[in-house]
């Protein structure tokens, strides 16, 4: 699938090369071609008409890691704004009112310019492990582009600040909002965690973007103490934190998917003594006890997350 798609690609790549060079043949020699070069000055060709007048607020770069000309990896650096929006040609001339202005490439899911060529200019520089997974993940499948989260023209990217990242996913993603508002919930509305705590939008090796080797692996980064090792492991714990709790929130307490003894019973049936605690079955008086049973697996089973008593094998302590 992959390797047909790459092929196509070259394919028509190279038609592409000779039909440009059959135009530039055929062209007549005294009709005007496009400028497609650079400029000679940089950014202070665009910051001419760019300034802080601008509509659109261009000078804040200057403030990021991308405005820093000490680093040589910054496009600032490099071949400055051009580095990003590609050669300035004719679109430094000035143009009369209601003349139209040579373009240039532009950013963003409104922008002129194909994603996939927006994409492949910060890619060229970000390409690393962080963003290994961008293609074929689920947010370029959906034809996004880096710039429309991300914000460059900006003191601080709104992706670096807890408060605007949630926001922004969230925007897409309703009904996780709604989750994060239940009771039972990962502390996100207090800006205390944000998405990226246990995703990578930009694609993992994981299923549902997860950052990290494993769910479990996930979960075990915050909550080190369930890692163990224990004398007594309860089978579901070592195997999935999701089959008992929703990992963004729930109505029932600490995030579980279903109040005990519902949860329990979704597994464990009735063998050798109640696992029905509304019921008497198997209880030796015969009759429903509900002081006895608490209503509650766990009054007893208080170790559901596994023991290292050595006598907790049935998770009682
Ligand atoms: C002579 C003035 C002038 C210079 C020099 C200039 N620009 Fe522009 N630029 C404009 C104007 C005016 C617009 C708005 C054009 C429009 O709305 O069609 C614009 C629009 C843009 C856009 C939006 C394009 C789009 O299609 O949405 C970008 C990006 C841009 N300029 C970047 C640059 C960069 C980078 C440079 C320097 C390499 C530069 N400009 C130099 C005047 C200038
Ligand atoms: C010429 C190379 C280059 C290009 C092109 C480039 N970047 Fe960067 N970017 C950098 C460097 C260098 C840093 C600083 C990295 C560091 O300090 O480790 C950076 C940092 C960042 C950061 C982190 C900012 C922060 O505050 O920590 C983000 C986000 C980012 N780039 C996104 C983008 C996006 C989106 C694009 C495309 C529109 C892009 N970059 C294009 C070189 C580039
Ligand atoms: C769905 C939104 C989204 C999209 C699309 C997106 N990013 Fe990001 N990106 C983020 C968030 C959120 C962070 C902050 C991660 C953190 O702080 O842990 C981030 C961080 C970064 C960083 C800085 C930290 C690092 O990981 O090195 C760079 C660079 C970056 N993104 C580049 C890109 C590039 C290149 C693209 C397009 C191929 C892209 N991003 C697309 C949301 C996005
Ligand atoms: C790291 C890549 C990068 C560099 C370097 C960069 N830009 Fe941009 N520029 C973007 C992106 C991405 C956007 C889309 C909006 C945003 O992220 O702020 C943008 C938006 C713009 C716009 C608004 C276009 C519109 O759609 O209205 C202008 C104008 C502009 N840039 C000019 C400049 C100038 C002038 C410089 C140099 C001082 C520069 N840019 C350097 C990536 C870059
Ligand atoms: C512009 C809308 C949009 C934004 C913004 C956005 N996403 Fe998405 N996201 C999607 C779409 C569409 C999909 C693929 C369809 C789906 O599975 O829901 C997706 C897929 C995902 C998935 C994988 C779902 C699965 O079933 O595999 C995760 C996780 C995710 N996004 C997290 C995030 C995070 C975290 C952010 C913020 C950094 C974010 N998204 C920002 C639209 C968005
Ligand atoms: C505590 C870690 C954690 C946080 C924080 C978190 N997620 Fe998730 N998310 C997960 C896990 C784990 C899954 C996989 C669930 C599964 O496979 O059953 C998931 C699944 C998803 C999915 C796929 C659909 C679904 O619900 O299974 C989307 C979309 C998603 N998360 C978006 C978000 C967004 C948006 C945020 C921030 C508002 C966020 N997540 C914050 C752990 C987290
Ligand atoms: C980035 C750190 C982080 C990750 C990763 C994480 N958690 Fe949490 N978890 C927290 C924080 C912080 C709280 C809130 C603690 C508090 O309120 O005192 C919490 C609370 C909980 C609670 C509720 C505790 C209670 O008493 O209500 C459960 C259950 C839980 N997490 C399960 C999980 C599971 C399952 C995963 C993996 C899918 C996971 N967590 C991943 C940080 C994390
Ligand atoms: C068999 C179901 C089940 C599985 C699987 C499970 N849990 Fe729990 N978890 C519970 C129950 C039930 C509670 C409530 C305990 C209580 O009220 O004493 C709980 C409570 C918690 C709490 C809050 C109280 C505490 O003990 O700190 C955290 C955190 C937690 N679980 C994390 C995890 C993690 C991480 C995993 C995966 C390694 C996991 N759980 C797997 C059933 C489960
Ligand atoms: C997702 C299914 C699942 C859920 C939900 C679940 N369990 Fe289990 N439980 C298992 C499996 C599988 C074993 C291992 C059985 C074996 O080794 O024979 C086990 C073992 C046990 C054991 C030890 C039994 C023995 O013979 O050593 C106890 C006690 C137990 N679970 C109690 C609970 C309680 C209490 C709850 C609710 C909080 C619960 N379980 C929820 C699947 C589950
Ligand atoms: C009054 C205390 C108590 C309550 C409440 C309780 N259990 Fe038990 N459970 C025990 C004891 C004691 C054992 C060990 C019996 C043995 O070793 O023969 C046990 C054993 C088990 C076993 C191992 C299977 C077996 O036959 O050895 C499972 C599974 C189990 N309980 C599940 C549950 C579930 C599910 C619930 C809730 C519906 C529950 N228990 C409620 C005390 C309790």
């Amino acid at each position: 699938m992959n390797s047909q798609r790459s092929r196509s690609v070259v394919v028509g790549f190279i038609a592409a090369l000779i039909l440009t060079n059959f135009c530039a043949i055929a062209a007549e020699p005294n009709e005007k071609q496009p400028d497609r070069s650079f400029s000679s000055k940089g950014a202070d060709t665009c910051l001419k008409c760019h300034d802080e007048d601008n509509a659109y607020p261009v000078l804040p770069i200057f403030k990021t890691r991308h405005g820093n000309r000490v680093d040589p990896r910054s496009p600032m650096a490099q071949l400055q704004c051009e580095t990003c929006h590609g050669p300035v040609g004719d679109h430094q001339i000035a143009v009369k009112e209601g003349e139209k202005k040579a373009p240039i490439r532009a950013f963003g899911t409104k922008a002129w310019t194909p994603v996939a060529e927006q994409n492949g200019v910060c890619l060229s520089c970000h390409s690393d492990l962080h963003r290994m997974n961008w293609a074929g993940g689920p947010h370029e499948k959906e034809n996004m582009a880096c710039a429309s989260c991300h914000v460059i023209h900006a003191r601080q990217d709104p992706m670096r600040d807890s408060v605007a990242q949630v926001e922004k996913c969230m925007s897409c993603h309703i009904n996780q909002r709604a989750e994060f508002n239940r009771t039972s919930a990962h502390p996100i509305r207090y800006g205390k965690m944000r998405c990226t705590d246990c995703h990578n939008p930009h694609g993992t090796m994981t299923d549902k973007l997860v950052n990290s080797t494993s769910k479990n692996d996930l979960c075990y980064t915050c909550h080190t103490e369930k890692r163990g090792p224990l004398l007594w492991t309860h089978a579901p714990v070592a195997e999935d934190c999701t089959l008992c709790h929703s990992p963004h929130g729930s109505l029932h307490p600490a995030l579980l998917k279903k109040q005990p003894p519902l949860l329990c019973q979704s597994c464990h049936a009735a063998s050798g003594h109640p696992s029905a605690a509304y019921t008497a079955d198997g209880l030796p008086s015969g009759t429903p006890d509900r002081f006895l049973l608490g209503r509650s697996c766990l009054n007893c089973h208080s170790q559901v997350h596994g023991s290292n008593h050595p006598s907790g094998v049935k998770l009682l302590r």
